[in-house]
């Protein structure tokens, strides 16, 4: 029986014909179990002859079953191992590397260039509050310049001081209304006067801000949101000079040309006095405007010297302190950088229009 036991635990194919042998041998009515139950109806002497004959015997089948168990379950593990097993030597098919948008790029460019300046970047809210917007940057309430700026405006809804809010520009826009409403900063120059109060009034003020604005106006060369760098310098006895050395070096570095040529044209924006539109100059090569010479003139940025009203607003002391501040189409410098004639395009996302510029993998 034992030898019989023994040869039928080695041949079972799997866990289920195993588990019939065990039940065949030591289940409730199995051979051993039967034997096992003769042992009480024998005498002593018998008892002790047979007795441990068949307790080896059960000993061994268990034994021999479990170890059957083990190895079978083993094989199962190293099938599954086997089969599951990664080869990581394999090339993998990776999805397309993002890449930098024109815009990102040369923000980042201008981070740079202005670094080495000596200038911080600032930042400030897209939505924004009208008395950073305009107020503070001498654009009163009646100002014509509002107008001109086609201003998002933002409702604000559900809090308490929107009713405040809206109540007072209802009845004809206190001051405390004019300061509540929201807008879609339509330019970066209110962080001229966030980086000014951060400051606290008693230490030159050197960063760019550059970031997104808005204006409801949308065509060829305009599109609803934009990007702008503002650059801004608070210190003692800055004139004139240093702003226009300041946008020559910039804009050298920027086109990385050496031949660049600036015009100072005389302007005005509310917040610097005096005020000047820069114009950089180009040539024409192959039908297409390069900038560099000056064949002709675009214009490419507004500057001036910081008013002295807007010097007040940021905390500071205008007897003191003097800076000047420009704002400039950050679009508009990458398209003439890379060659681009449609803004809009910059924000269609059209992969095949960031690699025909250079921009795709
Ligand atoms: N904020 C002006 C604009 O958006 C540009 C500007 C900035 C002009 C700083 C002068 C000084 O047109």
């Amino acid at each position: 029986l034992r030898t019989d036991l023994l040869a039928a635990i080695d041949a079972a194919a799997g866990l289920d014909a195993l588990d019939a042998v065990r039940v065949h041998a030591l289940g409730k009515q199995g051979c051993v179990t039967v034997l096992l139950k003769t042992l009480g109806a024998m005498s002593p002497e018998e008892r002790q002859a047979a007795g441990p004959r068949i307790h080896g015997l059960r000993e061994a089948v268990t034994s021999a079953i479990a170890e059957r168990k083990t190895r079978m379950e083993q094989a199962v593990l190293d099938a599954r191992l086997a089969a599951e097993r990664i080869d990581l030597t394999l090339p993998v098919d990776l999805p397309p590397p993002g890449n930098v948008h024109p815009v990102a790029q040369v923000m980042d460019e201008l981070a740079e260039i202005f670094a080495d300046l000596g200038f911080a970047v600032a930042t400030g809210p897209e939505i924004e509050d009208d008395w950073h917007n305009f107020t503070a940057l001498n654009i009163p309430e009646t100002h014509p310049a509002r107008a001109m700026h086609d201003t998002f405006y933002v409702e604000r809804i559900g809090t308490s001081t929107a009713g405040a809010a809206q109540a007072a520009t209802d009845d004809g826009g206190s001051a405390a209304g004019a300061s509540e409403r929201m807008v879609l900063r339509t330019h970066t120059s209110p962080v001229q006067i966030r980086a000014m109060l951060a400051a606290g009034g008693d230490k030159p003020v050197r960063i760019i801000a550059p970031g997104r604005t808005y204006r409801s106006d949308s065509d060829a060369t305009h599109t609803p949101m934009f990007h702008q760098v503002e650059g801004l310098v608070i210190d003692r006895g800055i004139t004139m000079g240093h702003l226009k050395w300041t946008l020559e070096t910039f804009l050298k570095a920027f086109f990385e040309r050496d031949d660049i040529v600036l015009r100072l044209r005389p302007s005005y924006f509310p917040f610097t006095e005096p005020s000047a539109e820069v114009d950089v100059g180009y040539t024409i090569q192959n039908g297409k405007r390069v900038i560099g010479g000056s064949d002709g003139w675009m214009e490419v940025l507004g500057s001036g010297m910081v008013h002295r009203k807007v010097i007040a607003a940021g905390g500071y002391d205008p007897d003191v302190w003097q800076g000047f501040a420009f704002g400039c189409g950050i679009d508009r410098l990458a398209m003439l950088k890379y060659g681009m004639d449609d803004l809009r395009a910059f924000f269609d996302g059209d992969l095949r229009w960031l690699r025909h510029y250079g921009f795709g993998a």
